[in-house]
C-alpha cells in the first residue's frame, strides 16, 4: 500500500484526484465539525469551495431542510445559519438537515475531491476509525491536509500531526506492507514529536492561537479528543454522509 500526502490542497484540481483514494484532514475545524454534525443526525454535508456556490446551491431549498454552515476568518458567514464551531452543530440544530458547507480550507479540499474514487474525512476525534478504513481498504491512499490558506507554504501543524498519527498506526499493522512518500515520512516524523499532548500542540499552533483569540477555546478541547467520535464521514455520490457498516472502499 502506497501512502502519499500533501500538506495542502492548493496544487490539485478535481481531475487530478479522480482516480485517487483520498483522506481530507482539517483538524481545526472542518473535519471535526462535519464528523460531529453527522453523528448528531445531519442527513448529509455538501462541501463547496465558495460562498457564491453555497448560495446558488441552497437557493430555494434554504431554511427548512437545508442549512448553510461555515466560516470566513473563523467567524460565521453573513446570511448563514451556522458558523464553524462544532458546538453549534448540536442534534437540535442539525438533525435531519442537509448542510451546505463552506470554509476557507477544509470544504475547498473536499469539494476538489468530490470526483475522487474514495473520499473520507479524518481528524483526531475519529483517528482510529479512519485508520481502520484505510487499513481495510488495502489500496493506495493520498492524505490531503487542508492546510492554512494565505500563510507561507499553506502548512498547518495540526493536520500534519493527525495524518502522521494515522500513518504510525498503519505502520504498526504487521499484515500490511506500507510504502511512504517523502511527505508522508515528514508527517510521520512530525507526529512523533507532537502526538504526546495533542491539546497543547493545538493551543500553540498558528490556527489554534488564531481561534483562541476569537474566543473558540472550547473548540480546541473538542478537536483534541482522540477517538471521541468513532464515525467516518465518506463521500457517497456527491454528498458526504456517515459510513455504514455495509459500506467499504468498493461500494462508496
Ligand atoms: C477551514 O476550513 O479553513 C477551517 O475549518 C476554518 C476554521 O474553522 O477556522
Amino acid at each position: 500500500m502506497k501512502i502519499d500526502l500533501s500538506f495542502n490542497a492548493v496544487q490539485f484540481d478535481e481531475l487530478q484526484l479522480r482516480e485517487k483514494n483520498v483522506i481530507v484532514i482539517d483538524v481545526l475545524r472542518a473535519s471535526t465539525t462535519i464528523t460531529i454534525a453527522l453523528k448528531n443526525g445531519a442527513r448529509e454535508i455538501i462541501p463547496v469551495a465558495s460562498i457564491e456556490s453555497a448560495v446558488k446551491i441552497s437557493g430555494s431549498l434554504f431554511g427548512e431542510v437545508t442549512l448553510r454552515g461555515g466560516e470566513r476568518n473563523g467567524k460565521i458567514i453573513e446570511g448563514f445559519n451556522l458558523g464553524n464551531s462544532p458546538l453549534e452543530y448540536s442534534e437540535t440544530a442539525v438533525k435531519g438537515k442537509s448542510i451546505i458547507y463552506c470554509t476557507t480550507n477544509g470544504s475547498v479540499a473536499m469539494a476538489k475531491s468530490r470526483y475522487a474514487r474514495t473520499l473520507a474525512v479524518g481528524s483526531f476525534i475519529n483517528l482510529t476509525t479512519t485508520t481502520n478504513f484505510i487499513r481495510d481498504g488495502k489500496k493506495d491512499f493520498l492524505f490531503i491536509c487542508a492546510g492554512r490558506a494565505n500563510t507561507v507554504g499553506n502548512f498547518s501543524l495540526e493536520d500534519a500531526v493527525c495524518a502522521g498519527m494515522m500513518i504510525q498506526n498503519l505502520l504498526k499493522t504487521e499484515s500490511l506492507e506500507v510504502e511512504l512518500s517523502d511527505s508522508a515520512k515528514a508527517a510521520y516524523a512530525v507526529s512523533k514529536t507532537y502526538s504526546r499532548s495533542i491539546h497543547k500542540m493545538l493551543k500553540t499552533s498558528e490556527h489554534g492561537k488564531f481561534l483562541i483569540d476569537l474566543g473558540f477555546v472550547e473548540d480546541l478541547k473538542i478537536c483534541a479528543q482522540v477517538d471521541s467520535v468513532p464515525v467516518l464521514p465518506i463521500l457517497m455520490g456527491t454528498v458526504i454522509k456517515l459510513k455504514k457498516e455495509e459500506n467499504n472502499i468498493e461500494n462508496t
